[in-house]
């Protein structure tokens, strides 16, 4: 019978494969390269350190499988993969029987799944969606251009996070990073990008930032390496006050050309299917979509009643 069952159950080697096919289609059709990536979760895995679940068919294959990361009172899916919509709905439902899917204040699913029916089946579970959308350009023809502002250094990192947590709305329960708009959480979001390898590796001399009064910041490019040639621009933004006058459109066209001459053959980005200005702004640049995530968040038991569901 078909069934789901915590993903510690199973051989390594039967891991392996469902690892190897995600790698593959990371790379196929997003050019991420992911290989540093599985033995950290791998290792996650047999020490128990994270909670998961496969979904073993009749004839004892593993066809599908899901994780979770509890952190700061947060409940993290970073991958589901299922063959069809009711294995979906099954290591789905298993993710949400997690003790931690009580105790946390919200539930986070955001990853690159091509799991079939997963949106309507986050929404019947009373999740809301914001799904991200992974743009690519090609950095061949990319003309010379003046980069605005320096190179990023370590000791930008407290300015960065003061100037997203200005850059953006102050709570929002839909985005999948800093919700309450918290210097902290905005500072933990910041030390990720910099320090974490979730979202490529942090190259900082390509990266800017865009000195204003004083510490502060104006603006700031966060762009890692993903390997398999392409750069990344994990986080852009411009302070209130000074957008619209060309600021973002001239840190893309330099980080653009600075990335060229390092030797990349694509930069990509994520962006949410909501935020009309950032998306003008790619599109005029040239990005085109490659691939969608799924974002979606949820108040945990814990958080229940106080999860407003307005969109990002
Ligand atoms: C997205 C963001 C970085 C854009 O920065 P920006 O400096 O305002 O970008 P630009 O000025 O180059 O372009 C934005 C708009 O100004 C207009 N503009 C550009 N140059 C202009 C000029 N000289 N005079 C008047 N308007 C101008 C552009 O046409 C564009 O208008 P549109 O979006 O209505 O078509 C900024 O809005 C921001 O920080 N947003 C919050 C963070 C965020 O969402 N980041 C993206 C994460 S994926």
């Amino acid at each position: 019978m078909r069934r789901c069952l915590p993903w510690g159950e199973v051989t390594p080697a039967a891991m392996a494969a469902m690892f190897a096919a995600e790698a593959a289609r990371w790379r196929d059709t997003l050019a991420w390269d992911t290989a540093p990536l599985w033995p950290v979760l791998e290792q996650a895995r047999v020490t128990g350190a994270l909670p998961g679940f496969v979904l073993r068919e009749d004839d004892g294959r593993v066809a599908g499988w899901t994780y979770a990361a509890e952190r700061d009172g947060e409940l993290l899916c970073g991958a589901l993969s299922a063959p069809d919509a009711d294995g979906t709905a099954r290591l789905l439902d298993d993710l949400l029987t997690l003790p931690a899917a009580a105790a946390v204040s919200r539930i986070v699913c955001f990853a690159y799944t091509d799991a079939p029916r997963l949106a309507p089946a986050l929404a019947a579970r009373g999740f809301l969606l914001d799904p991200h959308e992974y743009l690519t350009r090609p950095l061949v023809a990319v003309p010379a251009a003046r980069r605005p502002g320096r190179a990023w250094d370590v000791r930008d990192l407290d300015a960065t996070a003061d100037l997203f947590r200005a850059s953006y709305p102050a709570h929002d329960p839909g985005r999948p990073f800093a919700p309450h708009g918290r210097p902290a959480e905005w500072q933990r979001y910041v030390a990720d990008l910099v320090l974490g390898q979730g979202c490529g590796r942090f190259r900082p001399s390509l990266s800017i930032a865009v000195p204003g009064a004083g510490d502060a910041l104006d603006a700031a490019a966060i762009v890692t390496d993903l390997g398999a040639g392409t750069a990344h621009l994990a986080q852009l933004a411009v302070r209130h006050g000074l957008r619209g006058a060309g600021l973002g459109a001239s840190m893309l066209a330099g980080l653009s050309a600075s990335c060229r001459a390092a030797g990349f053959a694509r930069l990509s980005l994520l962006v949410g299917a909501s935020n009309t200005t950032a998306r003008r702004l790619y599109a005029r640049a040239g990005f085109t979509s490659c691939a969608w995530f799924v974002s979606a968040t949820r108040a945990g038991r814990a958080g229940e009643g106080r999860h407003d569901v307005t969109a990002a």
